[in-house]
């Protein structure tokens, strides 16, 4: 969809890309570290936070609610955490801006400051977005109903959504018993780390997380790791782009969002990790990326979570790689900041990629050769923005992106990353 007055941002095709580089902090981490620090004891300090306007909207959201929050270095975050109850509500409503990570995720730990009423509002595009997905368990576990303590609850997860998971699992800490999750799917588990280390009780076997009520939490430090859904879009374009030889230092390698990798080394791709190593409960490595011809595979619906912020670029490689490749199980992406597979289809194939859409995937021709490039709108989506500049290093003709500044929500460093590496003589 293209927006009125959207600029439009041209990325040229690339004969290769070069460097060692670093990204920001992991999104999903940085979120969690200060909403976890707003609510522990004393001050935690979070090292690597990385800084987008998705991560700024939680920074803003826990200020408003009285939370002392300081920039010590352009990545340093001091919180002066309140303790569990010590958040207070604000005169308006709380402005979550484009993060369901923030939304989904502080609504578990409203819920458990008794006797207080907030109201949540985001952007056109949040506001569209499910909610009822945690509505339904925090309505089962009492909140909303005045003068009565939350209630522990077993609740199994409708959709595969680390968002919910992670918003049960926090109101569960304010619950006058024991709280379980139960997980079809195995997904993102950065909040469990979390609450571990900030001394929460704990239990996670395959598939079934609980947490006890706690008396009080301290974090303390959070070394933020680089975000592999921000190194995605590099490892692919030095995947696809011959002579490329690409480093990526400091990037988290969580099992649970190490899928795109995965499935890349299965199409053939040559990644090596290195330098392994643990930062704050969470394993992190230096990545080697260097060009490979792909094959073609399928994307079964139980790994799905592991790659789901990566599977539009996915689909990219597919649609260059030998043979045909399907996603299935893979619906929930209707659900994101836009429809990304509606997206994705269209982008690509205004860039001459031989992909469509199906209720719950794709379905994609590869031809092992550049695509022709073309124009591409962003959707208003950060993770689009990052597909259609990758597809321009790739193409023939270069791709014309509207409304590129949208990878700010995420990533406001791409395109000069991407500029950074780019070999084009
Ligand atoms: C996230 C979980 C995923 C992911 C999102 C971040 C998180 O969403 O797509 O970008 O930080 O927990 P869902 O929980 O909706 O799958």
């Amino acid at each position: 969809m293209a927006r009125p007055g959207d600029p439009v941002t041209f990325v040229a095709p690339a004969i290769s890309v070069q460097g060692a580089v670093a990204v920001p902090g992991d999104k999903s981490i940085s979120h969690r570290a200060v909403l976890l620090g707003a609510i522990c004891e004393g001050e935690t300090v979070v090292r690597g936070f990385g800084w987008s306007a998705d991560t700024a909207s939680t920074v803003h959201a826990m200020r408003a609610l009285g939370v002392g929050v300081e920039e010590e270095e352009a990545d340093v975050l001091r919180i002066r955490g309140l303790g569990l109850q010590g958040l207070r509500a604000p005169e308006g409503p709380i402005d979550c801006g484009n993060a369901g990570t923030l939304v989904r995720l502080i609504a578990g730990i409203l819920v458990g400051q008794a006797g207080q009423q907030f109201e949540l509002c985001g952007d056109e595009s949040l506001s569209s977005r499910p909610m009822e997905r945690i509505a339904d368990p925090l309505r089962r576990m009492g909140a909303g109903i005045d003068a009565r303590p939350l209630g522990g609850i077993e609740y199994e997860l409708p959709v595969a959504s680390a968002q919910v998971k992670s918003c049960v699992l926090l109101a569960g800490l304010f619950a006058g018993g024991e709280t379980t999750v139960l997980e079809p799917v195995p997904t993102r588990d950065h909040t469990e780390r979390m609450l571990r280390a900030a001394g929460a009780r704990l239990r996670a076997r395959p598939g079934r997380i609980t947490v006890q009520p706690a008396a009080r939490l301290r974090l303390g430090e959070v070394v933020v790791p680089g975000d592999i859904s921000s190194a995605a879009p590099l490892v692919l374009a030095a995947t696809l782009l011959p002579g490329s030889e690409l480093i990526v230092t400091g990037v988290g390698v969580n099992s649970t969002r190490t899928g795109f990798l995965d499935v890349l080394e299965r199409m053939g791709a040559r990644i090596s990790l290195f330098n392994r190593r643990s930062a704050a409960g969470e394993p992190v490595a230096d990545l080697e990326v260097t060009h490979a011809e792909l094959v073609a595979t399928e994307v079964e619906p139980e790994e799905v979570p592991r790659l789901v912020d990566e599977l539009p670029l996915f689909v990219l490689a597919a649609s260059m790689a030998h043979g045909s490749s399907r996603v299935r199980g893979a619906a929930e992406l209707r659900a994101k900041e836009t429809d990304r597979i509606e997206a994705v289809v269209a982008g690509l194939r205004a860039a001459g990629a031989h992909v469509s859409g199906t209720r719950d995937g794709f379905r994609i021709r590869g031809v092992p050769t550049r695509p022709r490039g073309g124009r591409m709108s962003a959707a208003g989506d950060h993770r689009i923005a990052m597909l259609a500049a990758v597809c321009g290093l790739a193409s023939r003709d270069g791709v014309q992106i509207e409304g590129a500044g949208t990878v700010a929500i995420s990533f406001p460093g791409f395109f000069d990353l991407v500029e950074a590496v780019a070999r084009r003589s």
